[in-house]
């Protein structure tokens, strides 16, 4: 079996100190930074973009996940590679070319990630499946963090892992993840975690490293 990652979503960190949360969380055993960037079209919500990014990527040296919940996509995916995004995220349905996003993102040398929303079927990664390095599921309907955990997607989370078979290619979860849903999460498949409310926000409130440790335990 693979290792867990945890990705502490910075949705939920500080805005005001943005750099010196990373470097918390980054301390605090963080195995990635996973930034949420929101663009009020594709989803409801505005969070921050490629400047932003770039900012505070000095204040790690592990890989930034980059999830983007933006439409179009593709103008865009230069900046977040330029940014220093190890890892580029786009949604299935943010635009009809999923395979030329894709193809994007790794030609800028970046890694290239594949998100669903609760509603989409798992088939849709089918014919992309040796263009990516990581399949993004949806536990929550994505715009906010701190909403609860959609059960439905473990089956989803089952079915990628039998499709991904032997490839590289890692399942994030990413959505209401807390140290109560992590186990069932694993188990049926996934091996890297994105959480947001349970870091910062969590049961040792201000204790990012149990936090973290607290879900990777469970
Ligand atoms: C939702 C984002 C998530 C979210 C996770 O649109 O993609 O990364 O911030 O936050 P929690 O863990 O609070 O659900
Ligand atoms: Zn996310």
């Amino acid at each position: 079996t693979k290792e867990i990652m945890i990705a502490p979503s910075i949705l939920a960190a500080d805005f005001a100190r943005l750099g010196e949360e990373v470097a918390a969380i980054d301390a605090a055993g963080a195995d990635w930074i996973h930034c949420d960037v929101m663009d009020g079209h594709f989803v409801p919500n505005i969070s921050f973009g490629a400047d932003v990014i770039k900012a505070i990527r000095p204040y790690s040296k592990k890989p930034f996940d980059v999830h983007l919940m933006i439409a179009p996509v593709d103008p865009y995916i230069e900046a977040f590679a330029k940014a220093g995004a190890d890892i580029i995220t786009v949604h299935a349905e943010a635009g009809a070319h999923l395979d030329r996003s894709l193809q994007a993102i790794r030609s800028l040398g970046s890694k290239a990630g594949v998100s669903l929303c609760p509603s989409t079927p798992e088939a849709v990664i089918e014919y992309v499946l040796d263009r990516i390095d990581l399949v993004l599921v949806m536990t929550v309907n994505p715009g906010f963090g701190g909403q609860s955990f959609i059960a439905s997607q473990i089956d989803k989370i089952r079915r990628i892992r039998t499709m991904i078979g032997g490839r590289p290619i890692r399942l994030e979860v990413d959505g209401g993840i807390t140290r109560d849903n992590a186990a069932a999460v694993s188990a049926a498949g996934a091996d890297t975690l994105v959480a947001g409310s349970a870091v910062f926000r969590g049961e040792s409130a201000g204790e990012y490293a149990a936090n973290i440790a607290a879900i990777r335990i469970a």
